[in-house]
């Protein structure tokens, strides 16, 4: 195992990739106006993400707090090296995708058959079939293709889920031209051990892909997956504002591993991830605001690890 926090890491390059505009904003229920979704795309862009999975191109019906994904997509401003992506799932939202102009799609689809027909409403090998079908409509328009593989570290409704079932997708991925598998932990299963056992599935089916992170912290462990991903050399992390998320279509889903968290963690243990952490923070309390309620984030509440205060306004403890 190459472990190389602490000075090994010192500059080393973390992706992250921000989700709360899809993974977050699909389970609101009350619908979060246009000019608020891009006003805050814009200010985690500010803030120096260069990654933002902003909507999905699925039915409206389906989720219809992401129905504005065109026109969210044609009035964010995107700065430059700035890569903006959307969820697809089949080929209508591939066609979407191309003519809103991504720069790549995070292909859906589950590694278990039951959260698959619930999530896109078919089994797994139609959805790979589809797939196929998705990326070449993708290739064709220049745009890369992400490939996500939901409930990777087990599903919440038939439990766990083999490694060699992720690999077997991972495979299929390759082969479509994928430029990265996704491994989604759809409602907090994974943990040091499963997470571990996927990477060496992916490694041995499909040599030389890239694989990305996307945890949630359910179980209060995403970070502690995260730091097992690092010691395995992944540099691509999903996270969520504020700690925001959850698909509507699993049983028991809450939220992603927060970005400040994530920022906050990578940049202590010296690598560099290009986010500025007070920004970042500013973005987490501007989309609380919008929602109307506490988002799960810590490091928005306790602040940077140096902050200071009054020792004159604190209590002395006396017996
Ligand atoms: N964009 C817009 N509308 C779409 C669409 C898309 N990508 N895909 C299908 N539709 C519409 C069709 O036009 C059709 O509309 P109509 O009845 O007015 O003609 C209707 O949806 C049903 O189409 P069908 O192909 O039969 O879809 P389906 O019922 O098998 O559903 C999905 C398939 C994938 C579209 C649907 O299950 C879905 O959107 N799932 C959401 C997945 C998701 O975002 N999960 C959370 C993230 S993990
Ligand atoms: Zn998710």
């Amino acid at each position: 195992m190459n472990d190389d926090h602490g000075p090994a890491a010192r500059g080393r390059h973390i992706t992250i990739c921000e989700v709360g505009p899809r993974d977050g904003f699909q389970s609101e229920e009350r619908f979060i106006p246009t000019d608020e979704k891009i006003a805050i795309v814009d200010a985690m862009f500010a803030a120096g993400l260069r990654q933002i999975q902003v909507t999905s191109f699925v039915s409206p019906r389906a989720v219809p707090q992401l129905a504005d994904a065109e026109e969210v997509l044609a009035r964010i401003s995107r700065p430059e090296g700035a890569s903006v992506s959307g969820l697809v799932a089949n080929r209508k939202g591939a066609e979407r995708a191309v003519g809103a102009g991504v720069d790549f799609v995070h292909g859906v689809l589950s590694a278990s058959e039951t959260h698959n027909r619930k999530n896109v409403n078919r089994p797994i090998d139609a959805s790979l079939s589809e797939m196929e079908e998705v990326a070449a409509i993708l290739a064709q328009g220049g745009v890369a293709l992400e490939g996500g593989i939901a409930t990777a570290f087990g599903c919440p409704f038939e439990g766990e889920v083999p490694a060699e079932q992720v690999g077997r997708i991972a495979r299929r991925y390759q082969e479509m031209g994928a430029m990265r598998v996704s491994l989604g932990d759809t409602t907090g299963m994974a943990t040091p051990v499963t997470v571990a056992a996927a990477i060496s599935a992916i490694r041995d089916a499909a040599p030389g892909l890239e694989i990305g992170l996307h945890f949630h912290n359910t179980r209060g462990v995403g970070l502690a997956c995260v730091m097992t991903g690092l010691s395995l050399g992944v540099t691509h992390y999903d996270a969520s504002i504020g700690g925001l998320g959850g698909c509507p279509f699993a049983a028991g889903a809450t939220g992603n591993i927060c970005t400040e968290d994530l920022v906050y963690l990578l940049e202590e243990s010296g690598y560099a991830t290009g986010v500025d952490l007070q920004a970042i923070i500013a973005v987490a309390e501007r989309t609380q605001e919008t929602l109307g309620r506490p988002l799960p984030g810590q490091v928005m509440k306790a602040g940077p690890r140096l902050r200071r205060y009054d020792p004159d306004a604190t209590r002395t403890a006396a017996g």
